[in-house]
């Protein structure tokens, strides 16, 4: 059985993406991105989910490696994002009479963004089409992660396409299950790719998970990153424990240093966390740093420790901008501390405990705060730091 051939009859033709530097023209792909599209071939034939336009000659291509001149009765549009619908207009001229079958919401943005409103069916939660040997049945996960997001079951193969909801970044070198690739090379990318484009949903992705389970699927084709069938049980687990926005055990010290000094501050508390026995610490100079792997490990561990300098009476700006992106992700609880700098009147520290405050988290203990230049005064305080987080932490 070729590689393709994700279960009898339903085969993959989705695409690589290695040149895009930034997906949504915000996050990095240092490993590109899959884009994938999925035939389900019964006496009719139904395509689910396109590829980015730019990719539209490699999608047609591989549907005609697997179905010749064969025509495609149906496209299912699970998620209208258009790095997969924007080859819709050019699929309709190769295939004029494909139906395109969504739901209102999906209609009401297949008109607003490609112009076509005939040829179209609207599904509801639960209603069927019939290929002919195969059946497929909608249902509904709106903000998983737009509104008109669903997913399409297919009994007989207990196989789920799922949009979006457990995706990852990375393209797809090669094997496209995770029996065919080596799932661990995904697991990081799952969690930065959930922390920057679903992160916000938590509630949604917990009503959707809900929908899923009781389907028992044993296969997730998701339209980016590997096919999930072996690992399912983890990767549900992981996507529970992200939309439940529950951190592990650890420390995230995020600042940003203009000279060095507040630098020396996370050096030091990250010491100090190390000496009192904490394991799981990652320190990002946000001046530097990916904002989707800061993003990534936010999610992931259970504890943030921000620091940064007095800049313009206000927060050192790459300091507030993440602080931001992690208050339009809702993320409700995390164990915090501040530490920050000033060289004649301070702000820092009082925009740092504002953040906490706004995003309802609790501070472990007093901050660090730091008149010009660092010196051993500041090493009792970043030890007290230190030793509170870690008593906190794992608790
Ligand atoms: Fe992969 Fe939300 O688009």
């Amino acid at each position: 059985m070729s590689v393709t051939e994700i279960r009898p009859g339903i085969r993959y033709v989705g695409v690589n993406d290695r040149t895009t530097t930034r997906f949504e023209a915000l996050w990095s792909l240092p490993n590109g991105v899959s884009y994938n599209a999925y035939l389900v071939i019964g006496e009719r034939i139904a395509l689910i989910d396109t590829v980015e336009e730019g990719f539209g000659s490699r999608l047609e291509h591989n549907i005609r490696c697997q179905i010749g001149d064969r025509k495609i009765d149906y496209l299912i549009v699970n998620h209208m994002e258009p790095d997969h619908s924007s080859s819709i207009t050019a699929l309709r001229r190769l295939y004029p009479d494909i139906r395109i079958v969504g739901n209102a919401r999906t209609l009401e943005m297949v008109r607003g963004f490609y112009g076509i409103d005939a040829g179209t069916i609207e599904v509801k939660e639960g209603d069927t089409l019939d290929l002919g040997g195969k059946i497929l049945s909608f249902h509904l996960i709106p903000m998983v992660h737009w509104p008109e997001t669903m997913v399409t079951w297919c009994a007989q193969d207990k196989t789920l396409f799922t949009g979006d909801a457990f995706g990852t970044f990375g393209a797809l070198d090669g094997g496209i299950t995770d029996s065919q690739t080596d799932p661990d090379r995904y697991w990081d990318e799952m969690r930065r790719y959930y922390a920057a484009i679903v992160g916000k949903y938590g509630g949604p992705v917990q009503k959707a998970l809900a929908k899923v389970r009781a389907l028992a699927p044993e296969t997730l084709c998701t339209t980016h990153g590997p096919v999930w069938q072996r690992e399912i049980p983890r990767v549900l687990d992981l996507y529970d424990r992200m939309s439940r926005y529950e951190g592990e055990p650890g420390a995230v010290i995020a600042y940003g240093s203009m000279y060095g000094n507040t630098e020396q501050l996370a050096e030091r508390i990250a010491r100090e966390l190390a000496e009192a026995g904490v394991r799981q610490i990652v320190v990002h100079n946000l001046s530097a740093a990916d904002p989707s792997v800061v993003l990534r490990d936010v999610f992931r561990y259970n504890t943030m420790i921000v620091g940064g300098p007095t800049y313009n009476g206000g927060l050192f700006p790459p300091v507030a901008q993440l602080l931001e992106m992690i208050a339009s992700r809702c993320v409700p609880q995390r164990n915090f501390a501040a530490f920050g700098s000033f060289s004649w009147a301070g702000a820092a520290v009082r925009c740092l405990e504002e953040y906490a405050r706004r995003l309802k988290w609790e501070a472990v203990c007093d901050p660090v705060e730091m008149k010009q230049g660092f010196s051993e005064e500041q090493c009792d305080p970043c030890r007290e730091l230190a030793r509170r987080i870690a008593e906190r932490i794992g608790r």
